[in-house]
């Protein structure tokens, strides 16, 4: 989605904010802009294409403009009008006294610019943010406070604005409802920024803005508003991020960075959440005394890999307790749907970025029905971290790529943990499974490790499949899961059709599709499915699709039943997953890297998904 970035100090602003711009590129926009407060008024660059060009037009400005001690800055990801310069953000009012950048959806757009054009005020882009910009010079007579409450409880949908007024130089006001902002001050300078991620640089002590909240920004510091003009005291929240774990070093892409990551986020999620081979959470997700003891059913909701992540977890909950009602769902449906909710109810919300609007409006409804939640998120200080009270961080640091890699590995190793810890709490997890569980557990660092140190093995399958017009992954019980989140990354970043089936469903209509140009690529570790599905294999082998089988090391019979296998370590058999994701990642990986895919920054996609 759109980025932000805003600054007010005593450096160059214009640095500052291209700078932040870059660090927020892998959040997805199509078009950049900044504008910077000059001694003749605020003056803008916009750009469609990326901000690498923005820096050029920037060098040509006036001196003047590359001395501005503030300024504000925007990626826009198309929403309301076209790909254009135009478009482009920062808008500016007809009478050149507000400047502002939006993220988000301005639903009355319509009304206002009908409104403010019978008032004689002339629109000249599509967007809908430029009803907020002339709105707001309209309500502005030199109270910027006044003025800036006015417009916010005129708009309806989801924005977080950054404004300048032309007569207020070292000031810059933002207001949030829906869409992530985040504020800082630091050494005699404030900055905004879209993504907590662009200001670890100056600070790390950030204040979120919650829902419908304004600041004020000024170089000796920031004040806090609600949308009622009041004034509000608020903590900052320390990021305990390294602004180096953001960074690409020597790496060609932060995909492939992050890849190799996951052995270190598999054993901080364990370490910190086992002790020997027991699962101990309770201090840290701190709920109700003798809660799960009531809950029948529990809920797990998310969108795209967090939803196949949940799955994961929904596998391993019912292998382990078939007497709890265990679902999930995916959360742009959950929210419109008449689903179960109340005190016999657990939902647990899984998002990395803690802001997908889908998964915090669910997350919302739950509540209403006063149902127990828990979130799952990787951003402390995220929406989702400040709304839900149980909230559990995954442990994967700041992700860049656009494709979610390392945060599914932080996000599955702490559900499993999670749904443990439930089953305990429920009298129903035994000791020699958690036991046995946690025991493999500790075991896929290394396994993960085993795998990347395969990678030419991968890039040469991937290389020779590249050619393939389309691929089918398939694969059993706790294997659909990661069939599912295979398909995602190999749409996302190699843009190649790609299906996920259980496999057993192939014979109920897409294996009419096959021939010699659809790969199949089935998922066969060495278990009690085993024999099963390669029947299904050897169906789809018979309608000449290529088959390449991920299957469990030592397994020397599967090469009889495809082109080519790929072997990864034994693991309990709950865990396949969690191995087997990191050959497929890098499988997508080098697949999207022959064909010359853009792969940290994905065509049509965003990192974060703030609106609906
Ligand atoms: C896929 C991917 C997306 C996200 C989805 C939910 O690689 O990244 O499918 O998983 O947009 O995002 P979060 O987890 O931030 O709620």
């Amino acid at each position: 989605m759109c980025g932000i970035m805003g600054y007010v100090g005593g450096d160059r602003a214009s640095g500052i904010i291209l700078n932040g711009l870059t660090k927020q590129e892998y959040r997805g926009y199509d078009s950049a802009g900044i504008a910077l407060c000059c001694k003749e008024g605020i003056k803008s660059a916009k750009i469609v294409g990326r901000v690498s060009g923005l820096v050029k037009l920037v060098e040509n400005m006036p001196q003047e403009c590359l001395e501005a001690r503030s300024g504000i800055g925007h990626t826009r990801w198309a929403t309301h009008g076209g790909v254009t310069v135009t478009n482009a953000h920062p808008h500016e009012s007809a009478d050149k006294m507000v400047t502002l950048v939006h993220n988000g959806i301005i639903e009355n757009s319509k009304e206002i610019k009908a409104d403010l054009k019978a008032k004689g005020i002339d629109f000249t882009t599509e967007t809908d943010t430029e009803a907020a910009c002339q709105l707001l010079a309209y309500l502005y007579d030199g109270d910027a406070l006044a003025a800036m409450t006015g417009l916010v409880r005129s708009l309806t949908g989801a924005f977080a604005l950054v404004i300048m007024f032309r007569d207020r130089p070292d000031e810059i006001w933002c207001a949030r409802k829906g869409s992530p902002l985040v504020t800082a001050n630091s050494g005699g300078a404030s900055y905004c920024a879209s993504d907590p991620t662009a200001l670890l640089e100056f600070t790390h002590d950030l204040f979120f803005l919650d829902e419908e909240e304004m600041a004020e920004l000024k170089p000796e510091g920031c004040r806090f508003f609600g949308f009622d003009g009041a004034r509000k005291e608020k903590e900052s929240i320390f990021l305990n991020w390294d602004s180096i774990m953001a960074d690409k070093g020597h790496y060609e892409h932060f995909m492939r960075k992050e890849i190799e990551e996951q052995p270190d986020v598999l054993r901080l999620t364990i370490d910190t959440h086992t002790v020997l081979t027991s699962v101990s959470m309770e201090r840290t997700l701190d709920l109700p005394d003798g809660l799960m003891r009531r809950v029948g059913h529990v809920q797990f909701v998310a969108c795209g890999t967090s939803h196949y992540a949940t799955l994961v977890a929904q596998n391993i909950m019912e292998s382990l307790d078939d007497e709890v009602d265990v679902r999930a769902e995916v959360a742009s449906e959950y929210r419109y749907r008449n689903v179960r909710g109340g005190d016999d109810t657990l939902a647990v919300f899984v998002s990395q970025s803690g802001e997908t609007a889908d998964t915090l409006a669910a997350a919302r409804l739950a509540r209403s029905k006063g149902t127990h939640c828990i979130a799952i998120t990787n951003v402390r200080g995220s929406t989702i971290d400040r709304e839900v009270k149980h909230t559990l961080l995954s442990m994967a640091g700041p992700e860049i790529g656009v494709a979610a890699t390392k945060t599914f590995t932080g996000q599955i190793s702490l559900l499993a943990l999670l749904v443990m810890q439930l089953l305990k709490d429920r009298g129903s997890l035994s000791a020699s499974d958690e036991a046995r569980i946690i025991g493999g557990m500790r075991m896929l660092p290394a396994h993960v490790h085993s795998i990347l140190e395969r990678e030419g093995e991968i890039r040469s399958l991937a290389e020779k499949y590249s050619a393939s017009k389309g691929f089918f992954f398939i694969g059993r019980r706790e294997c659909v899961p990661l069939t599912m989140e295979a398909a995602l990354k190999l749409k996302e970043i190699a843009y190649l059709p790609s299906e996920a089936y259980a496999a057993g469903e192939m014979k109920h209509g897409p294996i009419a599709m096959l021939d010699e140009n659809l790969t199949v690529f089935a998922f066969v570790p060495d278990n009690d499915l085993r024999e099963k599905t390669l029947s299904n294999v050897e169906e789809c082998r018979a309608r000449n699709a290529p088959i390449i089988l991920l299957a469990t090391e030592g397994d020397s019979k599967a090469k009889d039943h495809a082109n080519d296998v790929l072997y990864i370590p034994r693991t309990e058999r709950e865990l396949f997953p969690f191995a087997g994701v990191a050959a497929l990642q890098l499988f997508a990986y080098h697949v999207a890297r022959t064909l010359k895919r853009d792969i940290d920054m994905p065509r049509n996609l965003a990192k974060s998904v703030t609106v609906e």
